[in-house]
């Protein structure tokens, strides 16, 4: 039988060759300079192969976190979930500068390939610098980096990855500054599915790109459950705290544990700053879905003994154990619940304490621990209270009301209303659910039920 005739058809003025089994214009793939790189491969395999040894192997091994498993709820949308580097690499690799002295593996990319040409190149560098001029780029910084290819060994590496939000002028920046904030942008934007203009930061936003980009999926998140129109569950409050990105906050130095000048910690709602403006604080405008979810997480579970509790701002906190301390201007008492795996990490609350005993000489069996991922609890966070030591990731979520509601301008209150916070009126009492502390200056032989309400957690 004479063989069939080649079906042919006229695509953009080519002449493309029909596929017999698929009936679709086969693809024809280019050698886009393969050949090309296989001639001019600066060695051969066997020379190659003579450098893949154990010796070598080990003195270049790949960094520790790239073996451990990704977190469960992570999302990798990169080109169907290739190429995309861990975020700890994204954090190491954002802080490098021109200046920051490295040195590559020797040979480490096979001859034959485009790649291996271009890794002789630039593996040449001794600086970022010098590696961004022979042609690499933040993108193979991240490969290298994490199949231990690349190893820093000094110069200028910065503690936080450069803050466009603070740059007053490109010209302070050098051309690496600029290639891997221009490739850093798009890059968060692709890995999670944003849009690049979301991501730009406005000036004074105090957040890094990375935490942009968590910040803006946590919002997501949180948006889709509520327009789910379901029951809050314990679990998506877990969910979005987990991809929440906390700030480093160092102003709270009163629950600050020792030995640290920051905790992870951020405030949703009402607050009052150092300069007396008393206004909505900006991640809550920024993510309202987030405020708007834990707000509505509450008010669902709220117990019928508690159901006039008011509430202007909700701290966030994550990973740390707060040291004894006194919240210092919280009007009437605070809902708080802990969520993520975690053992240990009880609160202990002194809930008679009317500050008239020093923080360090409150008797220790007037002292109540709570278990505060099973329950939900209702104390007052102006008496004596601290965390229990932990192992996991924990965090918690307190609910409480700010002592200067009484001023909050009607613009930033008709804020908070719309976002579900339950403010107090103008003459609210402060002690209505809680009682007032007596103090322990004649010895408590039992704690009052009126001072300290422990509900079991509604999951
Ligand atoms: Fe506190």
């Amino acid at each position: 039988m004479a063989p069939k005739a080649k079906r042919v058809i006229k695509l953009h003025r080519k002449k493309v060759e029909i596929s017999e089994r698929t009936g679709k214009p086969k693809r024809i793939r280019h050698d886009r300079g393969a050949e090309a790189a296989k001639r001019q491969a600066k060695m051969t395999k066997e020379e190659w192969k003579r450098w893949q040894n154990p010796r070598v192997a080990k003195e270049w091994s790949r960094p520790e976190y790239v073996f451990e498993p990704r977190a469960a709820n992570a999302i990798y949308v990169r080109d169907g979930g290739e190429g995309a580097y861990r975020d700890k690499t994204y954090e190491i690799v954002t802080r490098w500068t021109a200046q920051t002295q490295i040195r590559y593996r020797p040979h480490a990319k096979s001859p034959g390939s485009k790649s291996h040409l271009r890794y002789e190149r630039y593996a040449k560098a001794k600086t970022i610098g010098q590696s961004l001029a022979l042609g690499s780029k933040p993108i193979d910084w991240c490969y290298d980096f994490e199949h231990g290819f690349i190893k820093v060994v000094g110069g200028k590496v910065r503690d936080e990855p450069i803050d466009r939000s603070k740059i007053e002028s490109d010209d302070e920046l050098t051309a690496v500054d600029q290639a891997i904030m221009r490739w850093f942008i798009r890059e968060l934007a692709k890995r999670y599915n944003l849009k690049v203009s979301d991501l730009r930061l406005e000036h004074g936003a105090s957040e890094s790109l990375m935490m942009r980009a968590h910040r803006l999926v946590a919002n997501r998140r949180a948006k889709a459950i509520l327009d789910k129109k379901r029951r809050i569950s314990d679990d998506d409050v877990e969910n979005v705290l987990q991809t929440w990105a906390f700030a480093r906050n160092m102003g709270r130095l009163n629950v600050m544990p020792e030995g640290q000048d920051w905790v992870k910690s951020d405030t949703l709602g009402l607050l009052r700053d150092r300069m007396g403006s008393i206004h909505v604080t900006k991640p809550t405008s920024a993510y309202v879905s987030v405020a708007k979810m834990l707000n509505k997480w509450l008010q669902q579970r709220l117990p019928s003994a508690a159901a006039s509790f008011k509430w202007t701002s909700i701290n966030l906190n994550c990973n740390y154990a707060a040291r004894r301390h006194r919240d210092a201007n919280n009007f009437g008492p605070s809902f708080i619940q802990a969520f993520g795996s975690f053992t240990g990490g009880e609160l202990s609350v002194w809930p008679e304490d009317d500050k008239s005993t020093g923080l360090s000489a409150l008797p220790s069996y007037a002292k109540q621990t709570v278990d505060i991922k099973r329950n939900l609890v209702l104390f007052n966070g102006n008496t004596a209270h601290e965390v229990k030591p932990f192992k996991g990731e924990r965090f918690s979520v307190v609910y409480f009301c700010c002592g200067c509601h009484p001023q909050t301008p009607r613009p930033v209150a008709k804020e908070l209303k719309d976002l579900g916070f339950q403010l107090p009126s103008a003459t609210e009492e402060r002690h209505k659910l809680l009682s007032k502390p007596e103090g322990y200056g004649k010895k408590v032989t039992r704690v009052r039920k009126t001072v300290l309400k422990v509900f079991p957690a509604k999951k």
